[in-house]
């Protein structure tokens, strides 16, 4: 969703600004915009459209912009469709804005304020700049301006602003949408995310809710609304300098598809001890593995899928009670959840506000609660008790690939620890797990070295309108992430079906060649999905069989088939997974898709 960036120092501001938007495209996004201060004038300037940020730096390209400080945005339409006077930043007076978040009570604030004939945008960030200027005209004074402003303002918000007659400073305040910030010798930035930050700086600080940050050329102060000075709490990045590029690859998907083996080795790293799983560098106590009752999953979309993995391990390896919930519903579904309940948040941005605010439900509850995090420092991860990284480095693509295998992997982990200090394994059979996982690596390696027969396969269905994918178990699990992936990044309409379920409904919409795709990994119930494929393609289906190899027989030779390298079964949810997520590239690039920001989607979803 809306991306934001903000710089004062000794360069140049437009091509950073140019620079830091154009990365923070991959978050979605509809307009661009950005506003620079002119100094000696005291006049800000506003530069904004409808369109790509290469539209914005086309409409600027021959302006006379000398000035280093501004502020830049891409805006995600919420309140008021896309057209250059709703894109940011807005203007009221002396000051220029630009938001993330929405403000819930802005049709209250035009009334009251007496807004409706002085607008010039159907925004609500309109509304916050006016009602900023209102209290700037009356104290003068930005800091108090901004308090006034925000103790009016219901809703999530994360404001920059820029005051026409204080030039090179840049003022900012936030609520649930997050701000990071860093210092550096080149001067002070701000921006909605890291990654328009890691090329600066390996070093940022977050900045707390409801804190005013004012950011200098050579110095950065925060104070509280109380007006208590509060000092930045600096944290380490540890992305690697240019690990958001891509490096060659023509989509960040393939590119982050392709360094899974690395994610997942990193996220395994440290983390065992002996061949045990060891939580200690991530300060996570064994009590609070050993003293639940019961496990709850709250995530949305691709990290809700991983939940699914992880609760038929858990089911399968603990035995014990786990509840997977769509975030956004979760609240809504009147949950059990008590003191004894572990909540595990994931998230790859750690800022999707339906888990977070499912967290906080849960937390509100009782329950103890773990994250599973990508994004050091994001919301999700400081409103948790403990948190866990996954080393997936920044993800871009809006579609989640690597994210999710280390989701994979840190659950894989978890459930390892738990059965370990539940006494259900005993060391030896830990230790052959874990050594099992290590190989998760090497043996992805081997899948993407024969990922053109993926390639062939996707050529196969890339004029398909509807398609179906179906397994049992831990297949099912899989192939939901599988057809979202698909969905997403091609536009097909996919279904993944537990295909014990086809007989009772879905199967009366196979016909001649509707193309399904079929996952067989789990020999237990290998021979039910079988029965289960050949259902669907006696009824016409035209079949594409992914296949663990110790399980392919003569039988299943009649299919067109993809072999999955051999892990034990409850680790072939990590080829499987990433057979399948080049399967909806493959499809995509070849459409000629724009694969890294599929149409509708943002990658941080930060509205409700
Ligand atoms: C993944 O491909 C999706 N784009 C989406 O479902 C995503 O997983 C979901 O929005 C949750 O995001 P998060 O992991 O950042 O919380």
């Amino acid at each position: 969703m809306c991306g934001i960036i903000g710089y004062t120092g000794k360069k140049q501001v437009k091509p950073i600004i140019i620079d830091a938007l154009t990365t923070l495209e991959y978050r979605g996004y509809d307009s661009a915009g950005m506003a620079v201060c002119n100094a000696k004038e005291k006049r800000t300037d506003v530069y904004k459209c409808a369109g790509r940020v290469r539209d914005l730096s086309k409409k600027c390209e021959f302006k006379d912009i000398n000035s280093t400080c501004g502020i830049g945005h891409t805006r995600w339409a919420t309140h008021g469709g896309v057209c250059d006077a709703n894109a940011h930043p807005h203007t009221s007076g002396s000051v220029t804005v630009v938001h993330n978040g929405i403000i819930e009570n802005y049709k209250d604030l035009v009334e009251e304020f007496d807004l409706s004939g002085s607008l010039r945008s159907e925004t609500d960030t309109e509304v916050a700049a006016a009602i900023l200027n209102h209290y700037y005209q009356k104290t003068k004074d930005p800091k108090k301006a901004v308090k006034s402003a925000v103790k009016r303002l219901k809703g999530t918000f994360a404001l920059v602003i820029l005051f026409a007659d204080i030039p090179d400073v840049i003022y900012s305040i936030r609520n649930v949408s997050p701000i990071v910030a860093t210092l550096s010798d080149e001067g002070a930035m701000l921006a909605s995310d890291l990654t328009a930050l890691c090329q600066f700086t390996d070093r940022y600080f977050v900045v707390p809710e409801y804190t005013i940050v004012e950011l200098r050329k050579d110095a950065v102060s925060m104070w509280s609304l109380e007006d208590n000075e509060i000092i930045p709490e600096y944290l380490t990045m540890n992305w690697e300098k240019n690990s958001a590029e891509k490096n060659g690859y023509p989509f960040y998907m393939e590119k982050e598809i392709m360094e899974q083996p690395k994610a997942i080795r990193d996220t395994v790293f440290g983390r065992t001890k002996g061949g045990i799983p060891n939580f200690k560098a991530d300060g996570v106590p064994d009590e609070l593995f050993t003293q639940c009752e019961r496990i709850c999953v709250v995530a949305c979309g691709t990290a809700m899928h991983a939940g699914l993995v992880f609760q038929a391990l858990v089911k399968n390896r603990l035995h014990m009670h786990i509840d997977v919930e769509l975030a956004s519903e979760f609240m809504y579904s009147d949950p059990v959840i008590d003191d004894k309940t572990l909540v595990i948040a994931v998230s790859q941005s750690g800022e999707t506000i339906d888990t977070l605010e499912a967290l906080k439900y849960a937390r509100r509850k009782g329950a103890k609660s773990l994250a599973i995090i990508n994004v050091r420092g994001s919301s999700i991860a400081r409103e948790s008790d403990y948190v866990m990284y996954t080393n997936a480095g920044p993800e871009i693509a809006v579609a989640s690939t690597k994210a999710y295998t280390t989701q994979l992997t840190l659950f894989y982990l978890i459930v390892c620890k738990m059965a370990y200090l539940r006494g259900v394994m005993n060391d030896d059979e830990v230790r052959d797990c874990i050594r099992s996982l290590k190989r998760v690596p090497e043996v992805i390696n081997n899948l993407l070295d024969e990922r053109n027969a993926i390639h062939v396969i996707a050529r196969g269905i890339i004029n398909a309108k509807d398609l179906f994918m179906i397994g049992r178990g831990l297949d099912y699990s899989i192939l939901m992430e599988g057809s979202l992936k698909l969905k997403e990044v091609s536009y097909i309409h996919s279904e993944a079906y537990a295909s014990g379920e086809l007989k009772h409904g879905p199967i009366a919409l196979i016909t001649e060649n509707t193309p399904v795709v079929a996952l067989v990994t789990q020999e237990r119930i290998m021979s039910k999905e079988l029965s289960n494929i050949r259902e669907v393609k006696s009824r016409g289906a035209a079949i594409a069989l992914f296949i663990k190899a110790d399980l392919i027989q003569q039988s299943t030779r009649e299919f067109d088939t993809f072999v999955l390298p051999n892990l034990p079964d409850e680790l072939m949810v990590f080829p499987a997974s990433v057979a399948l997520q080049l399967l909806a590239y493959y499809v995509s690039s070849d459409k000629g898709f724009d694969v890294d920001k599929p149409r509708n989607l943002a990658k941080v979803v930060t509205v409700e």
